[in-house]
């Protein structure tokens, strides 16, 4: 991403080297942002640790310490034994490490020269291990810490093992990154977290069918597991491929709203039971209309019994109009259908199935939707 800095009617603001370079290093910076919110916690941090050595090539060694509540703990290390450094852990009361850090400050970095330790305050283990480390003297450490709802969240320490310290640019570099990964990291843990509620939720759901209709035990998940594979070699992927996935879990949630003893019957369904099991693509859609951000994956369990001829339910949709999503979870369903086994009828092996949909492939299935099944599950 390139940004011009203009002021009033874009005439070019004069700037200087340092700036300039300040600038290419926080364009890199906020270019690299967008992929960190598609790692998990761990990796996330991983990341921005290592990246902290792009930005500040001078920096020789560095660690990344977290805190867990109770104590800062290392997860992450360049250039020490990261065994020995796990004996290092500290609480907020102490100093850390050397450093003096004013936890109810913003963030800034700061820079201190250690020109050796003092003994008296730390013991002899510590010194020990500082000394294994080479951090007991003759260094300087540049650190800053990542902040989440104002609290300390982890600290950067990067060090440089020569007394001139870091270019004054440097500190300066650290100070907006610190500042730019505490928010993108206080948005991510939110956005875990609201992740974690909606995974609940829908294995939840999945339960309560579970529990509702016995008699389809893990036809959910196998379902999912099937959608998934065959809308992967449709070349779906991320956003899409996971809605396609969750919808394909929740596809029969709306037969919450069709009597058990309908759904439990042995034997085949009267012409007024099978009018009252066709509603649970409407229940699905009320069901799940209510959560925000499940717009795509309603429709696609709302017309998961459409056909690709138009004689399908609830409103015979044809041809492409009816969602690749929704088509893909149909012949999912339908293969996962005809290999459970039914009181009224043995299970079909895969591979009878298999032919089914080649045969079924521009009447009841998407012609794509169908060639992606056969690739995707034929052994
Ligand atoms: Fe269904
Ligand atoms: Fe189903």
């Amino acid at each position: 991403m390139t940004v011009k800095a203009t002021k009033g009617h874009g005439a070019p603001i004069p700037r200087r080297r340092e700036d300039d370079r300040l600038y290419d290093k926080l364009s890199l910076i906020i270019d690299s942002l967008d992929d960190l919110y598609r790692l998990d916690k761990r990796d996330f941090l991983k990341k921005v640790f290592e990246g902290a050595f792009e930005l500040i090539p001078e920096a020789e060694k560095g660690s990344f310490f977290e805190f867990d509540g109770e104590l800062y703990r290392p997860v992450f290390a360049r250039g020490y034994d990261f065994a020995v450094l796990s004996r290092l852990s500290f609480s907020p009361s102490e100093a850390f490490i050397d450093f003096e850090v004013d936890v109810s400050d913003g963030i800034r970095a700061c820079e201190t020269l250690i020109e050796g330790r003092d003994s008296e305050r730390f013991d002899p283990e510590t010194i020990a291990t500082f000394r294994e480390l080479g951090t007991y003297e003759g260094f300087v450490s540049l650190y800053a810490p990542i902040r989440v709802d104002g609290r300390v969240a982890g600290l950067i320490s990067l060090e440089r093992f020569a007394r001139s310290g870091f270019p004054r640019l440097s500190r300066k570099v650290l100070e907006y990154y610190a500042r730019l990964i505490s928010e993108f990291y206080s948005q991510k843990l939110f956005q875990d977290k609201e992740t974690s509620l909606y995974r609940d939720v829908v294995s939840s759901l999945v339960s309560a069918i579970e529990v509702m209709d016995s008699y389809t035990q893990g036809h959910a998940r196998r379902v999912a597991g099937y959608s998934r594979l065959i809308g992967a070699k449709l070349g779906l992927s991320g956003r899409e491929l996971e809605d396609i996935e969750t919808a394909a879990l929740l596809h029969d949630v709306g037969k919450l709203g069709v009597p058990t003893e309908i759904l439990k019957k042995p034997s085949r369904l009267e012409p007024g039971e099978y009018e009252q099991v066709k509603r649970h693509p409407a229940n699905a859609a009320k069901i799940l209309g209510e959560i925000r951000g499940f717009e795509r994956i309603v429709e696609y369990a709302y017309r998961h019994h459409e056909r690709y001829d138009g004689l399908g339910y609830p409103d015979g949709l044809r041809g492409d109009v009816i969602p690749l999503g929704a088509q893909v979870i149909q012949v999912a369903d339908a293969i996962d259908a005809m290999t459970s086994e039914r009181s009224y009828r043995p299970a079909m092996s895969i591979e009878s199935a298999l032919e089914a949909v080649a045969l079924g492939s521009g009447s009841q299935f998407h012609p794509l939707a169908a060639r992606a099944a056969l690739a995707a599950l034929a052994s």
